[in-house]
């Protein structure tokens, strides 16, 4: 028989279970001879019929494109060896069932279950009890085997075979079966076999070799393949909770999963299972965004659940906040108004004001203006429409993605991703956008009266952004430190995306500001400081250097044309963010990194962004988080922003300052290594 092999990628690892040699106390777990094919034969068992020869006596850990069978120890029962549609059984020895009566193994391929199985018999061959692989065809379960458990304590005390049958004569797909390692009074629980379960044994394979060259060290990124937006930021069960649009299986988008991190500080983020997967009718063809809410102690993720070209809003929730189960569907197609796409709704914010849930979501109505739409629940299950919060016809290509309603000081904020704004002076100058609009929803109506508007960060890779009420009361903002429609770099090493620095959010008459979240502070190290120095052409300070790296200094422009700073600067690769009299603009320029960037053709120069910065009294402040390729930079104390991905070299870890056309100077400058351990 050919081996068949249609695995998207490598699936799971049997759960590695303790196993004592011989029967003993009651919840000591035994075997009967042979039981996991480690003497390398079939002894012990009897064949009859083609199917399982010796040649099924198997030892190779993976198959031919390197998807691993997850056998335990060295050999494995592998149907697939024996000739192409034979059929025929392999009986165990008889034993005596004791213990608790069930009986574990791990199975594999099998693809129809009624005729490739495990029957628990009688010593007359009669089957008593059958398990086939009812979870073939999950995510990547075809040869790889899991693990399955048999109860047969109806038959303590009696003398039973354990019969393996594969009566299936087709030719189609896994027409046989794998098996391994049965145990009898079997201790553990079967394997879950989600997408969840399969992506975090990929992960756990495939991280190590994610290539580090250009990986961040203190923001949040995913441990192997593809990130997008970050969703369901919160804070439950005593910790920030950050989940995001995750592809594990390749560093493209692909099927959305949520990754899962969590955090005490915001800056060390620990990696947590997976928290839900494509596994539904209803979310098939991808889990997207959505945020989280606490409910009587549950977190709730609400999400955007994605089959069939139409997009529903499903809920997931968790008791402990590391293993989530599916709620259903709580927003159908029907729900959605008439005049509006059921193929573009998603992205739910949900939030509690008064005494109900709302939530606002992404949308386009069938004139393709985008829209913001409003819609309330007593108990987060059933929920019905309020009314448009936001429309117009700016989003030229697609809709408002991301919406997110947060509270400053009294004043409704709401944040959201257009997609494809026209490109105005040095504002929205990337493919998608993300701005926020000051003012108030009246949750009646559903409408927002807008107040304020802007532009959240003007530099390359910020989308996507959500936010969270922290315990203490501040609002602290995360985004996709990304761009659509871009060359990514680090695609070539087996991951791409991360989320940006939390930043904590305040108003100044309806502007906002962004600081990075002051726990950073903590990670601070090796002071350097220079109290005011003069600028005339370059100049490098002792000690001022590196890639992970906070620097703060401000600018007294002087008189030059231009001044500011080079960072990732080397031999030959150098990064600017300075200011330009002429335009009056700040400039962040990454022409001259060292690699080429490409994007969308919206996007007229993916090397270089700008931003309005005020000067005042000659002066300008700068707050710049570099971590090994990327760049975040706060002006006048987060008034403007511009976060960009920066792929020089390693050895480019030089800083510079410069003013050319005159003289400027740089007073009261700090640097600090952030070193998260
Ligand atoms: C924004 C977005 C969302 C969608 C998700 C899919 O970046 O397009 O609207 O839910 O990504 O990954």
């Amino acid at each position: 028989m050919k081996k068949k092999t249609v695995h998207l990628f490598g699936a799971l690892l049997a759960s590695a279970v303790a196993l004592s040699g011989c029967a003993g106390t009651s919840n000591e777990e035994y075997v009967f001879k042979n039981a996991g094919f480690e003497q390398g034969t079939l002894s012990g068992w009897t064949a009859e019929g083609g199917a399982f020869t010796s040649a099924c006596v198997y030892n190779q850990s993976e198959d031919e494109q390197g998807n691993p069978y997850y056998k335990e120890g060295e050999f494995f029962l592998y149907g697939g060896a024996a000739p192409e549609g034979s059929v025929g059984t392999l009986t165990s020895e008889p034993f005596k069932l004791k213990g608790n009566g069930r009986i574990g193994f791990l199975i594999g391929a099998g693809s129809d279950a009624s005729k490739c199985y495990v029957a628990v018999c009688d010593t007359d061959g009669n089957e008593l009890i059958r398990r086939g692989n009812d979870d073939y065809g999950t995510a990547g379960f075809y040869d790889s085997l899991h693990r399955v458990v048999i109860d047969a304590s109806e038959y303590l005390g009696k003398e039973i075979v354990i019969k393996v049958v594969d009566s299936d004569s087709g030719s189609g797909m896994h027409n046989y079966i794998n098996v391994d390692d049965f145990i009898v009074n079997y201790q553990g629980a079967e394997d879950v076999v989600s997408k969840t379960f399969v992506a975090d044994k990929y992960i756990e394979e495939n991280m190590g070799s994610v290539v580090t060259q250009y990986r961040h060290t203190y923001h949040a990124m995913p441990p192997v393949g593809w990130m997008n937006d970050p969703n369901g930021f919160s804070y439950a069960f005593g910790k920030y909770q950050l989940f995001y649009q995750f592809h594990p299986y390749s560093s493209a988008w692909g099927p959305m999963h949520w990754g899962h991190y969590s955090s005490e500080d915001f800056i060390k983020w620990e990696l947590m299972p997976t928290a839900i997967g494509p596994d539904t009718s209803y979310d098939k063809d991808g889990c997207f965004s959505g945020t989280a809410i606490v409910k009587d102690g549950e977190l709730y993720l609400m999400y955007t659940s994605v089959a069939d070209g139409k997009q529903t809003q499903a809920l997931a929730k968790s008791s402990d906040g590391v293993t989530f189960e599916k709620v259903g569907r709580v927003i159908g197609s029907d729900k959605v108004p008439a005049n509006s796409s059921r193929a573009d709704f998603r992205d739910p914010k949900v939030f509690f004001r008064g005494d109900s849930y709302y939530a606002v979501m992404g949308s386009k109505n069938n004139d393709g203006d985008g829209q913001l739409l409003l819609y309330k629940s007593a108990d987060l299950q059933n929920w019905s429409y309020v009314g448009t919060v936001w429309k117009d016809d700016r989003t030229t290509m697609g809709i408002y993605e991301c919406p997110d309603l947060a509270v400053i000081d009294g004043t409704d904020v709401l944040i959201t991703s257009p997609q494809g704004f026209a490109t105005g002076g040095w504002r929205y100058e990337n493919v998608h956008s993300a701005i926020y609009m000051t003012g108030s929803l009246d949750t009646q109506s559903g409408q927002f009266a807008r107040v304020t508007e802007d532009e959240i960060d003007s530099g390359f890779d910020f989308y996507a952004p959500q936010t969270l009420t922290a315990p203490d009361g501040r609002v602290i903002m995360i985004a996709w430190m990304q761009m659509w429609d871009r060359t990514m770099p680090t695609q070539a090493h087996g991951w791409a995306g991360a989320a940006t620095l939390p930043r904590e959010l305040t108003l100044k008459d309806g502007k906002l500001y962004q600081a990075p979240v002051r726990e950073i502070e903590k990670y601070r190290k090796n002071e350097v400081n220079v109290t005011e120095a003069s600028i005339s052409g370059e100049q490098s300070f002792d000690g001022v250097e590196g890639t992970k790296t906070e620097l703060c200094f401000t600018l007294d422009v002087g008189d030059a044309a231009q001044a500011g700073v080079k960072v990732f600067c080397g031999t030959e690769h150098e990064t600017r963010i300075y200011y330009d009299r002429e335009s009056g603009l700040v400039i962040f320029d990454r022409s001259d990194m060292g690699t080429r960037i490409s994007g969308s053709a919206k996007e007229l120069n993916a090397s270089k962004r700008s931003v309005k910065a005020e000067v005042r009294d000659n002066k300008i402040e700068f707050r710049i988080f570099l971590d090994v390729s990327s760049c975040e930079v706060f002006l006048n104390g987060g008034e403007r922003t511009m976060t960009g991905n920066v792929y020089s070299d390693p050895s480019d870890t030089g800083i510079r300052f410069f003013a050319e056309g005159g003289s400027a100077r740089i007073l009261s400058l700090y640097k600090y290594d952030i070193v998260v351990e």
